[in-house]
């Protein structure tokens, strides 16, 4: 035993359990593949400045939760938080905007760090799947996104989650709808902290859970009776694709989100089985985060899906992933020559595509089968003395115990005749 432990808020993926962080991975990206998204990786940290800008100065992403460190070159870096602002930063620093072929469709996934307070649900270091779809207007593209995530949920076999849609305006009429909340919260009865973010981001405000605040906002004004005639119609149209994509969401006029890149479309998939840590994903349109970090003017909307929280609610309603067996085949061979023969055949069987494994240690027969049993494999090839004097091995199937001599060089046929 080592006294070491996974630090505070992050836990280790073992099996058996790890295959399902891979099968959810798996899963929530195959629609992303299908619809034309091309897979893109950046490093796990950025400059600071890069989610300063992109994701918000006043956010608590950015002022509380960031893993920041100075290099010995001087360089101010940070784990990356999320994945938006680094994807588009790598498809400006690429010019794939350019390249005539908008939007440029990407897909991620990987580990994000936040010194966020751990709880269930909420870890420092976790895992999401993310997509996002830059350089286009098209309310189809935001429908895309969320029948993509809503499929992907539905193809693990969630039943238990809820689509939560709001649009947050745009550069025109969000800043008539800001001035219009601050002059309302400036009336209430807040605490100094609160009254401070009244000033630079009133939108959380309306996020803020505590009852003393709700209670005020009875009758505060929304984002959704201050929209634009073009936001208006844009939602509108988004609203019918995913209805007649038979996706049902929920208005909730109240959906802020915890970045400040968000424009007009915003969304949320909430596990009704997950307690507080309830979002299982989320995203929406960032149409001026690419001039925030200095590119060009490039309307664009994507979404990241939160691994670790997907597994727990596939936890919360039950359901076990069919995932495909570890190991088809466990060889056990008893004395040298066996070991020599079995290694050999066990080699063939993985180069023809056959998950096999090897009782290695020179374990006697019964430790041996003890794994076999363990490695969930369908059959254990046994080997000894007069099996090899004889040129076969012995084949037993683990389910049924039948057990019958196969040569050593028909083995691999005859494993993909059964397997299959
Ligand atoms: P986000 O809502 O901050 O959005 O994170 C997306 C998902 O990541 C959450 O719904 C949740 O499932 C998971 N997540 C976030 N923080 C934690 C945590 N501390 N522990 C466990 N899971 C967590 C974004 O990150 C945006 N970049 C999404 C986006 C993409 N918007 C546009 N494009």
């Amino acid at each position: 035993m080592t006294s070491f432990k996974a630090p505070k808020g992050t836990y280790d993926l073992i099996p058996p359990r790890s295959a399902d962080y891979l099968a959810v991975r798996e899963a929530l990206s195959a629609p992303l593949r299908r619809a034309g998204y091309g897979y893109t990786e950046t490093p796990g940290f950025e400059q600071v400045e890069l989610f300063a800008r992109g994701v918000g100065e006043s956010t608590d992403i950015v002022t509380k939760e960031m893993y920041t460190l100075t290099t010995k070159g001087g360089d101010e870096l940070a784990l990356r938080p999320e994945g938006t602002a680094s994807v588009l930063r790598a498809a400006l620093e690429a010019s794939l905007h350019k390249s005539g072929n908008l939007p440029v469709k990407l897909w991620y996934s990987g580990s994000y760090y936040r010194y966020e307070r751990p709880q269930k649900g909420r870890y420092r270091h976790f895992s999401q799947v993310g997509a996002e779809a830059i350089g286009a207007e098209d309310p189809s593209l935001d429908a895309e996104l969320v029948i993509l995530a809503h499929d992907a949920y539905r193809s693990l076999g969630l039943r238990d989650f809820r689509i939560l849609l709001n649009s947050l305006g745009d550069k025109e009429c969000r800043p008539v709808y800001r001035a219009a909340l601050q002059e309302f919260l400036r009336r209430l009865d807040l605490d100094e902290d609160t009254r401070r973010r009244v000033e630079i981001n009133p939108l959380r405000v309306l996020d803020d859970k505590r009852e003393s605040v709700q209670r005020q906002l009875t009758d505060v004004p929304m984002m959704r009776d201050h929209l634009c005639e073009a936001c208006k119609s844009y939602h509108e149209q988004v609203r019918e694709l995913l209805t007649s994509a038979g996706v049902s969401y929920e208005d909730d006029p109240r959906l802020v989100r915890g970045l400040d890149y968000y424009t007009r479309t915003t969304f949320e998939f909430v596990h009704d089985g997950l307690g507080s840590q309830s979002a299982v994903g989320g995203g929406g349109r960032y149409d001026g985060l690419s001039e925030m970090i200095g590119g060009p003017a490039l309307p664009s909307v994507g979404w990241a899906l939160g691994v670790d929280r997907t597994v727990l609610a596939l936890r919360a309603e039950g359901i076990e992933l069919e995932l495909p067996a570890a190991t088809d085949v466990f060889a056990v061979p008893i004395g040298d020559e066996a070991r020599r023969a079995l290694f050999r055949v066990v080699t063939e069987l993985r180069r023809d595509g056959v998950a096999a494994d090897f009782a290695y240690g020179g374990k006697g027969m019964k430790n041996a089968m003890k794994s076999a049993d363990r490695s969930g494999a369908r059959f254990a090839l046994l080997a000894g003395e007069r099996d090899l004097a004889q040129g076969v091995a012995q084949l037993k199937d683990l389910h049924s115990g039948e057990q019958t001599a196969v040569p050593l060089d028909r083995v691999v046929a005859e494993v993909a005749g059964k397997l299959r």
